[in-house]
């Protein structure tokens, strides 16, 4: 595949996250818990970090939803744009990731606001749509990437016309072109870019995102 420029790629994400996302204590203590606890480097990137609180905030979402919560670095974006009396529930199938979150969670001053719940996301998902949750104003899919269209699916028993559902990891290095991806976790994105296209429900564009390599976020509006 052809390659960008990744260096200057590079430099200008670092330009952009130096003036309009720079590091916190908070947000650095949150990576340090995770690095030392063994967790994978693959949270959000400071500059995603902040379009994810804007998209939050710019849409006023009092009710939002996570699916994939790692050590809760995009869970603390997300739940610093919450109005006073806000809620955030996040999904993480991993009890060491959980515990980590929710130490990060309660440093950050945020454990009133977040709730983290342990257990397979599918399935709480059914469980939650089953028992009549109220609609959230804002999902955020980012766990195993095969599972994105049946996360989409189940999201949007969770809504209501107006919210927003967002997605992670949608181009994978431009994976996503090749017709058939061998990589498991590409494939399941071009599923869901093809899912989200195709739904007549939703209106959709994907942000390409560059951090180390070039990835995407879609932009979702329920109809
Ligand atoms: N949103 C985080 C990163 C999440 S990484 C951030 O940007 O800061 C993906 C997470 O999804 C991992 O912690 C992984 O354990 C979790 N996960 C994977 N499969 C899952 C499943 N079936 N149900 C719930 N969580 C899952
Ligand atoms: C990877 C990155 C992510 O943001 C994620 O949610 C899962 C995996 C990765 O780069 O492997
Ligand atoms: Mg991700």
């Amino acid at each position: 595949m052809e390659s960008i420029d990744e260096k200057l790629a590079g430099r200008v994400d670092h330009y952009i996250e130096a003036l309009f996302a720079p590091q916190d204590a908070v947000l650095a203590e949150n990576l340090k818990n995770a690095e030392r606890a063994g967790l994978p480097s693959i949270s959000v990137s400071p500059n995603e970090g902040k379009l994810l609180y804007l998209l939050a905030k710019i849409s006023g979402a009092r009710r939002i939803f996570e699916i994939g919560t790692l050590s809760g670095y995009s869970t603390t974006w997300l739940a610093r744009a919450l109005p006073p009396g806000g809620k955030l529930i996040t999904l993480e199938v991993d009890p060491r990731h959980a515990e980590v979150a929710r130490k990060n969670l309660a440093l950050a001053g945020l454990d009133g606001q977040v709730e983290v719940r342990l257990g397979n996301a599918a399935e709480t998902m059914r469980q939650m749509a089953a028992s009549g949750e109220s609609p959230f104003d804002l999902v955020f899919i980012d766990a195993d990437k095969p599972l994105y269209v049946e996360y989409l699916r189940l999201a949007l028993e969770l809504t209501r016309s107006g919210s927003l559902i967002l997605a992670d990891n949608l181009i994978r290095g431009g994976r996503v072109l090749e017709a058939a991806p061998g990589d498991p976790n590409a494939r399941g994105a071009k599923d869901f870019n093809e899912a989200l296209a195709a739904d007549p429900r939703l209106e959709s564009i994907i942000l390409p995102i560059y951090r180390d390599k070039l990835d995407g976020l879609s932009i979702t509006r329920v109809k």
